[in-house]
């Protein structure tokens, strides 16, 4: 949410940080600006819209100079406008900022900063800080004892209530770029001869692959060719330089037209590089390098707590039937954010997962943390390295998914179902599940990867289907068991990007009050597969037919679907039960990407969404 570029450097700046915001504008699009020392001092550009208005507006000194820190916007506080975009000035000129976060007093602030003769051009809080730290500058010492500017910003720093991650310059040192978070993500990125700050790797990753990611409450220092790092309260860290492993063409389009298209493409090989070195040699089960848990302590846990926001709660849901399943542990899924506040009462033997794609959610963040505050052991499903989530987990598994830039997540869902489905595995054979039904569900896992590159090809005929059905403004998504958790996933993936209202519920759960909504302008799509409930689920079928409701029927090849009794029917491969919602995903994935086009949707840069929900 919003995305930050700083640096510190080579006369590249303007350039630079242009390139990063392009990398971020998945992030937030509101709007963007830079500040940048072009020439003779600092030159301040802001656009609303999308990146591509600011690049327009940049002169050729301004993608030079040595200095600069950069913005794409999700607006919180105050609507999209030049006024409210990023970066912002203080009144009196000294300092400018930019900021990812919340910041929770800054009415007061303002207030009190108002009293002192600072005056405010937006109606963001982001101003109220740039402007505190601009009236601590003007009190410091300029005596040359300490740097007055690193010296304002700690200081105002302490008097913030919320989250921030921000990049700061000042006019006054124009060879110092300084940065600090609380709760919103802050990358510093070590190159050759300069640096840079960034809230994502992937805003960096064509710069350097070096970088030192920031704990909460540390402000760094840098210049050209050095840097240091303290806290808010003046002690001095240590920094951890990683080296990210990062295919920089991941956040390329190549041949696609869109992120999420390439990104559903993608999922035979996230797929198979999820699930690379993770099973036992005798085929019977899986194994994680880094659970920080022993079979023996696995062995004790009496339940499962997990903890999502958004697509990665409906992974946690599917997680619930295949633990619950396979390893006969019974499991509870929460909103993060409704965990947080909730005050729950725990079993002491509880394990506490998180699962989260950007890792950086702040609703998930703030729930895990509620956990560890409180002693249990977490762990983290995540699928990117270095992210707070995966750094502050007891343990975890990384998805190996790539990265993920469509604001609808798609490879990141199948990729956190697979992992969900081989911790079921491998903690059930840690208890009841017998050698040969964990070398069939090994062997079902393996066939993934060929399996959805069937389903893959059949695009061109879910598009017809999308576009006969792009019409409708309602739509109901219906499954049973497994298929529940798909029904919402298809739900949201057709409401985020095509503004369509759908909903998902459980097939039999529609006749409680869902059943009403059906006529011949608001279709269901079914998700049916084999298995006990199949016969119901036909029921259900019928039941819409019987009120003129069209039905699109998402089945596995071994469903007998009767001749006429539905308008579409799509067809994945018969398959284990535990893979069965990872290929039943690929169809409604397709099928919402194919009817947000035809309505002339922005598929990659949905209306008021943003990738990572670093706000709350
Ligand atoms: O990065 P996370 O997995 O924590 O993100 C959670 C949700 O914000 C995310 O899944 C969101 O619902 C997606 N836009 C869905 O496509």
């Amino acid at each position: 949410m919003c995305g930050i570029v700083g640096y510190i450097g080579l006369d590249r700046a303007g350039s630079v940080m242009l390139d990063g915001l392009k990398r971020l504008e998945y992030r937030g699009y509101d709007s963007s600006g830079m500040v940048v020392s072009a020439g003779k001092g600092f030159e301040q550009i802001k656009r609303t819209g999308r990146v591509v208005k600011l690049e327009e507006s940049l002169k050729e000194p301004q993608l030079g100079g040595n200095l600069g820190i950069s913005h794409t916007r999700w607006a919180t506080h105050g609507d999209v406008s030049e006024a409210n975009a990023h970066p912002h000035t203080s009144s009196d000129g000294k300092i400018s900022l930019v900021h990812n976060g919340v910041i929770e007093n800054y009415n007061g602030m303002k207030d009190f900063l108002a009293g002192k003769g600072y005056t405010f051009q937006s109606e963001t809080d982001s101003e109220a800080l740039c402007n505190l730290i601009a009236y601590h500058y003007d009190k410091e010492p300029k005596d040359g004892k300490k740097n007055p500017f690193h010296e304002a910003v700690r200081k105002s720093l302490r008097h913030v209530e919320g989250t921030y991650g921000i990049a700061v310059v000042c006019p006054d040192f124009p060879e110092d770029l300084i940065g600090a978070r609380k709760g919103s993500p802050l990358i510093v990125g070590i190159g050759k001869g300069e640096h840079l700050l960034a809230s994502d790797v992937s805003a960096i990753t064509h710069c350097t692959q070096n970088v030192v990611y920031l704990d909460d409450n540390e402000v760094v220092h840098l210049k050209k060719d050095n840097f240091s790092i303290s806290t808010v309260s003046s002690k001095s860290v240590e920094a951890v330089i990683h080296k990210v492993d990062w295919d920089t063409s991941e956040a390329e389009l190549g041949d696609y037209d869109h992120f999420m298209q390439k990104e559903i493409f993608e999922q035979p090989t996230s797929l198979e590089n999820g699930m690379r070195g993770r099973f036992s040699d005798d085929g019977s089960t899986a194994f994680f390098g880094g659970l920080n848990l022993n079979p023996q302590e696995l062995c004790q846990i009496d339940r499962i707590l997990f903890l999502a926001c958004g697509t990665a709660w409906h992974s946690c849901l599917v997680a619930e039937y295949l633990i619950e399943r396979f390893a006969r542990i019974p499991v509870e899924v929460e909103y993060a954010s409704e965990f947080r506040y909730r005050n729950a009462p725990l079993d002491k033997n509880t394990l506490v997962v998180a699962i989260s794609q950007s890792g950086e959610t702040i609703d998930t963040l703030g729930a895990l943390r509620e956990a560890k505050r409180k002693g249990f052991r977490t762990l983290a499903i995540n699928n990117s390295v270095g992210s707070t989530i995966a750094r502050e987990s007891d343990g975890g598994i990384y998805q190996h998914a790539g990265s993920e830039i469509g604001v609808a997540s798609t490879k990141a869902f199948t990729s956190q179902i697979m992992i969900c489905a081989m911790l079921a595995l491998y903690l059930g054979r840690l208890r009841d599940l017998s050698y040969g039904d964990g070398v069939q569900i090994v062997n079902a896992l393996k066939k993934l990867p060929e399996q959805v590159k069937e389903i893959l090809k059949q695009n061109d005929k879910i598009a017809a289907v999308a576009k006969k059905f792009a019409k409708y403004e309602d739509c109901l998504f219906l499954g049973r068991q497994l298929m529940f958790p798909i029904a919402l996933e298809g739900a949201l993936k057709l409401k985020e990007i095509s503004y369509i209202h759908a909903e998902g519920y459980p097939a039999a759960e529609m006749k409680h009050g869902p059943i009403a909504l059906i006529c011949e302008d608001c279709p269901s799509v079914f998700l049916v597969t084999s298995g006990e409930t199949f016969s119901k689920s036909l029921a259900n079928v019928q039941e819409v037919k019987a009120r003129k409701g069209k039905v699109i029927c998402i089945a596995t090849e071994d469903c007998d679907i009767p001749d006429g009794l539905v308008d579409e029917t799509i067809l994945v491969p018969e398959c284990h039960e535990i893979v069965k919602p990872i290929l039943m995903s690929i169809p409604i994935q397709l099928f919402s990407y194919h009817v947000a086009l035809e309505r002339g949707c922005d598929v990659d840069k949905p209306r008021n969404l943003a990738k990572s929900v670093t706000v709350e």
